[in-house]
């Protein structure tokens, strides 16, 4: 299974790149990073059904997963114990989840967020975003959440989380939310977390947000939401590290995946960088970003790896983003085999995306941004190739293109580059990007 999934997935790849030899890295082997989790096998089960579960589509279940999750706290059991949720729709309200247990969502289960919001819980803010991401004040626990755990695994076979998130995005679009919509899936200060094997469907707003969290492998995951949701990310690792994200289907609303890490003056003085982190064999539609780091990096964002990305539909490929007011020091980033069809533009790098949390920001705190390596980009389609937007206090620097082909609408009529403030050197790129990149 595992092997012609991947075999799959690496025919896809040389297919989209036919024209080019690019895929014989991908055939000799298939890479993964999923080894910093051990895969746990527990012996121990339970079934939501045990504790009330009614897969009905209407009975509300917020009990069931309570008590079982309760129970599974307090039992306490060697290796863990694993809730099997069978095929059934089950709508809940949002619940936590705890250390050393497994949510297996069965072939055909569906987990339902409930579109009746007046208990939705409220959170506090994270203390590196220092008030809701949308608006003031506390949050909206995500709809699947856990704080301070180990030892998680959320998998099955390709069961789906649905958000209905509708209610939310409508709420959003006419300006009736009082406090910062909830994610799908929220670990926060977390270790050893698996999600695999499972469908997100509808998010309210971010889907999978790991923060303050180390050792997290998500794989074999589909995240489905509109293009017109607003702000339905895929995965938005945020203060984390070791993170493995590998062999997924993301198409949503806003970015594919975006590496983060805290907001403005809140995130500085929280000062908990993203590093360590692996996308790969990521395949996905946006009007926004496919592979972006941003544009909340307070806390600085290094060592991040992308490759083998396939993307289709986007508004822009590979966005990496920051603004005066956020500090951060952004390096070692590369980004290489990504293949781009139909994009506004295929490569951006720019100092002046996002807003601000609030008056408070120090508009001297300039972010570093260096030390970004972009190859073997084929995009077809493109509008725009690229823009470069370094700030003139903090210019980019070390900025590497290399193999980079980027087509028009028509033909090989060239797409434009627009450059400023950056310091870097191209190497066979089409079109050429810009006098202030030495060849
Ligand atoms: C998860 O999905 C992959 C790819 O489809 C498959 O190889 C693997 O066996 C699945 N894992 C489980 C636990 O079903
Ligand atoms: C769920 O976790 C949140 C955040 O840690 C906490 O505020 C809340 O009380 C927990 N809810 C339950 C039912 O345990
Ligand atoms: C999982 O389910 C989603 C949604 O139905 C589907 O698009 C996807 O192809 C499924 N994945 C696998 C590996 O069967
Ligand atoms: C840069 O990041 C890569 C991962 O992309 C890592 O393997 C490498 O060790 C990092 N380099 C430094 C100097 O930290």
């Amino acid at each position: 299974m595992r092997l012609s999934l991947l075999s799959l997935l690496i025919f896809h790849f040389c297919f989209s790149y036919s024209a080019i030899n690019l895929c014989s890295a991908a055939v000799s082997e298939a890479v993964t990073c999923s080894g910093i989790v051990d895969q746990r096998h527990r012996s121990h089960k339970i079934s939501l059904t045990d504790y009330g579960g009614v897969g009905d589509g209407k009975t509300l279940n917020t009990k069931a997963f309570r008590e079982a999750i309760y129970r599974i706290q307090h039992l306490r059991r060697r290796g863990g114990t694993l809730l099997y949720v069978p095929p059934g729709v089950y709508v809940t309200e949002s619940f936590n989840l705890t250390s050393h247990m497994t949510l297996y969502l069965a072939a055909g289960a569906v987990i339902k967020a409930t579109q009746e919001l007046w208990n939705w819980p409220l959170i506090s803010p994270l203390p590196s975003y220092g008030r809701g991401r949308e608006l003031p004040g506390g949050r909206y626990m995500s709809f699947i959440h856990a704080d301070g755990v180990s030892d998680v695994v959320i998998t099955g076979e390709n069961g789906t989380i649905d958000g209905q998130g509708d209610v939310w995005w409508n709420m959003w679009r006419q300006r009736t939310l009082q406090f910062t919509r909830p994610g799908l899936v929220e670990f926060v200060n977390s270790r050893n977390i698996v999600i695999s094997n499972v469908t997100f469907k509808d998010s309210p707003f971010w889907n999978i947000h790991p923060v303050y969290c180390s050792n997290v492998v998500v794989q074999f995951v589909t995240i489905l939401a509109p293009p017109n949701s607003p702000n339905t990310d895929g995965i938005d690792p945020d203060s984390s590290s070791n993170v493995c994200i590998e062999d997924s289907y993301i198409s949503t609303g806003d970015d594919l995946v975006a590496v983060k890490s805290g907001w403005d003056e809140y995130g500085i003085a929280y000062a908990r960088p993203s590093f360590d982190i692996t996308i790969r064999r990521v395949t996905g539609s946006s009007p926004f970003a496919g592979i972006a780091v941003g544009s909340e990096t307070s806390g600085g964002v290094q060592n991040v790896l992308a490759e083998h990305i396939n993307l289709f539909n986007m508004g822009v490929g590979i966005h990496i983003k920051t603004n005066i007011g956020r500090g951060g020091i952004i390096k070692n980033i590369t980004v290489s085999h990504v293949y781009v069809q139909n994009a506004r533009q295929g490569i951006k790098i720019a100092g002046d995306v996002g807003g601000h949390p609030d008056e408070k920001f120090n508009p001297d705190a300039l972010p570093v941004v260096k030390g970004i390596t972009i190859k073997n980009v084929w995009g077809v389609k493109i509008h725009q190739a690229g823009l470069i937007k370094g700030l003139k206090n903090s210019p980019f620097t070390e900025i590497f293109l290399s193999d980079i082909n980027l087509h028009g609408e028509t033909g090989p009529r060239s797409p434009s580059w627009k450059c400023s403030d950056v310091v870097g050197v191209a190497h066979q790129v089409s079109p050429w990007p810009c006098s202030q990149l030495s060849s």
